[in-house]
């Protein structure tokens, strides 16, 4: 009989294809695996699962799994599962990396400029019909070259946002768990600093490109948008939970930041009203790594370890296992 997987929902074709060609594919209705019950419900069922970050593999989710050999996250970040949980009942967990970082590098310096140069904003100011002509004092922004950018987050998203703030001509500091490669500070010319306090401290944009984890969870806090300032800018395509966002929320009411630009949220997809309704606030529906050639990149990597695990051999992009 052959090995039946759980796509948790609709994903680009090939990778569907690809698995069809195999096994037994049961592909789920969108959001419907996004709760714990439903998916303690069936999992006992499949051999594998191609996850997605919105679905709690929970250690109840992997207690009520009986033949399942590997969860393929269909993301860089796996903070969605209980990975110690899988690693006692002995299923593989395994990730996406690398695919995905030129697309979510892209998507973060999107919002970057979006913020600094206040587009939405003045793309609204013209759609109401306010474009009354060139204006001295219309819609002044922060000029990138010579800004300092600080990246939380020195891995490969965040070498590659450095890359790309290199030629606007930005400065660039960052705070990692552990200083990185020398080689890789020589490249992008990045400045080391102890702290993420320190980091906002020095910067005139942060950004966010750190997994989310226990040292990084509510990171950025109160006293941390206090020290980015009035002027400062906040990027977030970690994940929302990085940031208090009720700090931030406050913070955004009372210009104690200046804007920020978030495609990630604590509660995904809730929102709540103090962000929702905050001046200055940039937000788009967690689309880092939204381009067809990545989102397929993706696919076949959670691919090929889904066969791997099921065929005994080494796993790709194993995380635990
Ligand atoms: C997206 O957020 C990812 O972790 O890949």
């Amino acid at each position: 009989m052959a090995n039946r997987i759980l796509i948790t929902e609709p994903i680009i074709e090939e990778p569907v294809e690809a698995l069809r060609e195999q096994y037994d594919v049961t592909v789920g209705e969108r959001g419907y695996y996004d709760k714990v019950a439903h998916l303690k419900q069936d999992i006992s069922r499949f051999d594998a699962v191609l996850s997605l970050l919105s679905n709690p593999i929970t250690e109840e989710v992997i207690e009520a799994a009986e033949s399942l050999k590997i969860i393929a996250n269909l993301a860089a970040g796996y903070d969605n599962i209980d990975v110690e949980a899988a690693r006692e009942a002995s299923i593989a967990v395994a990730n996406t990396p690398g695919v995905l970082t030129e697309a979510t590098a892209d998507a973060t310096f999107a919002l970057l400029l979006s913020a600094a140069r206040r587009l939405p904003e003045a793309e609204q100011y013209l759609r109401e019909g306010h474009f009354d002509g060139w204006d001295p004092l219309g819609f002044l922004g922060k000029e990138l070259n010579g800004s300092s950018l600080g990246i939380f987050g020195m891995g490969k998203i965040g070498t590659a946002v450095a890359r790309r703030a290199r030629g606007f001509g930005m400065d660039i500091l960052y705070h990692n768990r552990n200083r990185v490669n020398p080689s890789v500070e020589s490249e992008v010319d990045a400045t080391y600093v102890e702290s993420v306090h320190e980091l906002a401290e020095k910067s005139d944009i942060l950004c966010l490109n750190c997994p989310l984890n226990d040292g990084t969870r509510h990171a950025v806090d109160q006293p941390v948008l206090e020290a980015l300032g009035p002027e400062g800018i906040l990027v977030n395509t970690a994940r929302g939970a990085v940031v208090d966002e009720k700090a931030l929320a406050e913070a955004l009411h009372t210009n104690v930041i200046g804007a920020a630009a978030l495609d990630v949220f604590e509660d995904e997809p809730a929102i709540t009203d103090a962000l929702f309704d905050a001046p200055n606030c940039i937000m788009t529906p967690h689309i880092g790594s939204g381009t067809n050639t990545t989102r397929l990149k993706m696919g076949m990597l959670a691919v090929n370890s889904i066969k791997a695990a099921l065929n005994n051999e080494e796993i790709p992009n194993v995380v635990s296992g």
